[in-house]
């Protein structure tokens, strides 16, 4: 039942969503006293688009912190294309192709919008200083690879006009585009996105919805995203979990847990 693939209609078109390739199970997280995460379990499809919401304090960013080896839970496991993990950790999280945006930006202030971008080619990058020294050439050309690979990056989110201007210098809705432009550059199969629209107004919103919908149609890219605008979250997402306070409430399709009875319970009883 799981494992076969399956066909959903977004925007008119029909998308292919494949097999499982992250499964959380039995996840549990406690800092101290708190639990954050109690017993969570789901899973993500490839080339979904996976949403994760709940009130304030619900567990959702620590629960992208747990898939990309920031936090270590204290229980459970992670499957990450069939293979067990007990624990992963930042880098090899990013070895096994997953990048993320974060809810505070995390960018490199006086750095410019290009330079910024290229941090996120870290990871794929062979040559060292010493190498550099030892083989000009090589090291060179590899150089130039990158930097096209992020001009292409540039020109997909539209922001070539600002390719040299320091980032602490731009909009917070450009600098949450950047931000998503760090994370591209990566290449990663698997996107984890916290709050990519938050404090931004309607019109950057919808910019920002179309780039999530075209990195996923055009890269295929595994998208599993935390976002508390309800409209965004039920018109883009293919499944959506909803955790608060630390567990996990409902998981379905959008009109599953809009309907779900401790879904609007949560909800109302928050403030948003
Ligand atoms: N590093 C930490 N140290 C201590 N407690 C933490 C830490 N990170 C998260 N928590 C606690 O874990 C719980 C879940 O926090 P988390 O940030 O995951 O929630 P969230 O759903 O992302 O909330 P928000 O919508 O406000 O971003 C909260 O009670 C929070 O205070
Ligand atoms: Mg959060």
């Amino acid at each position: 039942m799981t494992d076969m693939s399956q066909s959903t209609m977004l925007g008119g078109a029909a998308r292919k969503i494949g097999p499982v390739v992250l499964d959380l199970n039995n996840i549990s997280l406690a800092f101290g006293g708190v639990k954050a995460l109690t017993d969570i379990s789901f899973d993500v499809r490839q080339h979904e688009i996976r949403a994760i919401i709940g009130p304030n304090g619900a567990g959702k960013s620590s629960m992208l912190n747990v898939i990309n080896g920031v936090y270590r839970p204290q229980k459970g496991e992670i499957v990450l294309r069939g293979e067990h993990r007990t624990n992963m950790d930042c880098y090899s999280a990013a070895k096994a192709g997953i990048a993320r945006t974060f809810q505070n930006i995390a960018l490199f202030k006086g750095m410019s919008v290009l330079d910024n971008i290229m941090t996120g080619r870290n990871l794929k990058m062979k040559s060292n200083f010493l190498l550099q020294a030892l083989y000009w050439g090589p090291a060179r050309r590899e150089e130039i690879e990158h930097r096209e690979k992020v001009e292409e990056i540039i020109d997909f989110l539209e922001i070539q006009a600002i390719r040299k201007t320091p980032v602490g210098r731009l909009p917070y809705g450009l600098q949450k585009r950047v931000e998503l432009g760090r994370a591209l550059a990566a290449e990663p199969d698997i996107l984890l996105l916290d709050e990519p629209m938050a404090g931004m107004n309607v019109e950057e919103k919808q910019d920002m919805c179309r780039f999530i919908l075209d990195v996923n149609d055009q890269f295929g890219t595994t998208i599993v995203l935390i976002e508390h605008d309800m409209g965004v979250v039920m018109d883009i997402s293919d499944r959506v979990v909803v955790l608060d306070y630390g567990k996990k409430i409902a998981d379905g399709t959008p009109d599953e847990v809009r309907a779900n009875q401790e879904v609007i319970r949560a909800y109302l009883g928050a403030e948003h």
